[in-house]
């Protein structure tokens, strides 16, 4: 693979199946990236673990990724595929940059308040900008706010930096993570002289940002309670049919994208991101058609894109030593960057280089 081309590196959490969010928001969008970019794709189980887990399922859960990643289209000969806990240098560089990180910078974050909020804690607001201000009050019984919930856009930069990577393809939740990322690197830049470059967001035109079926108004994730909530790549066409046909829409019955309509308009959405027609011709080739004309147009368009994505996978999963070669191809080569990038770094922050 060629040194030249520019780099890009994303990544997903292994914390369940891939959903349509996923799917049409991220990875679609990364496999069509391969030929231009020298391409690194993490499974970052790291990150998964800053939640409440089962080790056994974590660790079924990173494999079936990896065949996921590659059964949508992430070819492995033409990208490194890697899981994050298999490179040395996350973890590190994540502690060095915290070094660097205001608590508060961390404490703002909406996905930390959002997860601290699940569990019960509320982020007290308007006083002193540094300390930890949590108001304990109110938390679940037994629950406690781990400090890698906070550090985890530290992680998170850190594995993007690792690879001194040009851009970063994400949906549109992890905009302010990579904000954090790039204020981290100017950060690092000029305290200790030109170490990193500032990576660039690509965030799609359509598909950014999948709703819930079941409330529009918030974002389509894994591990809503509602699982009608959330189209999975590995749902049976039975299973996908049946959730978006009771997919909420709503007043009125017109077929429009429209501030007012968020229903119909994530409906438009997933359709206009599989089939490619805009929402205009869609909107268009709906009129005098009703919510169910379009409920089931939206589920044969996402059956049909996924029966190939179900196909390839179930062969794959099946192919232990197929996905650990790729694996290890990966993580060697995706290692190789790392310790460069990671020896740089030290040197600048001034510690003293290992002896050989
Ligand atoms: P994760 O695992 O939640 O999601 C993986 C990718 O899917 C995108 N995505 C969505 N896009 C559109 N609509 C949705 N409803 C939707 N849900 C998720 C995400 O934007 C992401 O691109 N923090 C990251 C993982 C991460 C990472 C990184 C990403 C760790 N280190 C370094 C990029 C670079 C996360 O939780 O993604």
């Amino acid at each position: 693979m060629s040194e030249e081309k520019p780099v890009i590196l994303t990544c997903a959490q292994p914390t369940g199946v891939l959903t349509i969010g996923n799917y049409l928001g991220a990875i679609k969008n990364w496999a069509t990236m391969l030929d231009d970019y020298n391409c690194y794709f993490g499974v970052v189980d790291l990150h998964a673990i800053t939640v409440k887990y089962t080790p056994a399922e974590l660790r079924k859960n990173t494999l079936s990724c990896v065949a996921q990643y590659i059964a949508c289209g992430l070819d492995p000969e033409r990208s490194n595929l890697f899981i994050q806990s298999h490179v040395v240098g996350h973890t590190e560089l994540a502690w060095l940059l915290s070094c660097i990180t205001p608590i508060g910078d961390l404490q703002r974050m909406t996905q930390f308040k959002e997860k601290a909020a699940k569990l019960g804690f509320k982020v007290a607001e308007g006083e002193g900008s540094n300390e930890l201000k949590f108001a304990h009050q109110g938390a679940r019984a037994g629950a406690s706010l781990n400090s890698g919930l906070l550090m985890y856009p530290v992680l998170m930069a850190a594995d993007i930096l690792l690879y001194n990577a040009d851009a970063v393809p994400v949906g549109n939740d992890q905009r302010q993570h990579l904000e954090l990322c790039r204020d981290l690197a100017q950060r690092f830049n000029s305290t200790y002289s030109e170490t990193f470059k500032i990576p660039e967001p690509f965030i799609p035109k359509s598909g950014a940002r999948i709703m819930s079926l079941q409330d529009p108004e918030r974002k389509m994730s894994k591990s809503d309670d509602n699982q009608n909530s959330t189209l999975y790549i590995l749902d049976k066409p039975d299973v996908l049919r049946k959730k978006l046909m009771s997919a909420v829409t709503d007043s009125g019955g017109e077929i429009k994208a429209a501030e007012d309509k968020p229903g119909v308009s994530n409906l438009l959405q997933i359709h206009s991101a599989i089939s490619g027609s805009s929402t205009a011709e869609l909107e268009a080739s709906f009129v005098g058609k009703g919510y169910g004309d379009l409920k089931k147009e939206v589920a044969d368009v996402v059956i049909a894109a996924l029966e190939p994505v179900q196909a390839r996978y179930a062969e794959l999963i099946q192919d232990k030593k197929y996905l650990e070669s790729v694996l290890k191809a990966g993580a060697g080569e995706a290692q190789k960057r790392a310790y460069k990038v990671l020896g740089k770094v030290y040197r600048k922050a001034g510690l003293v280089e290992r002896p050989r």
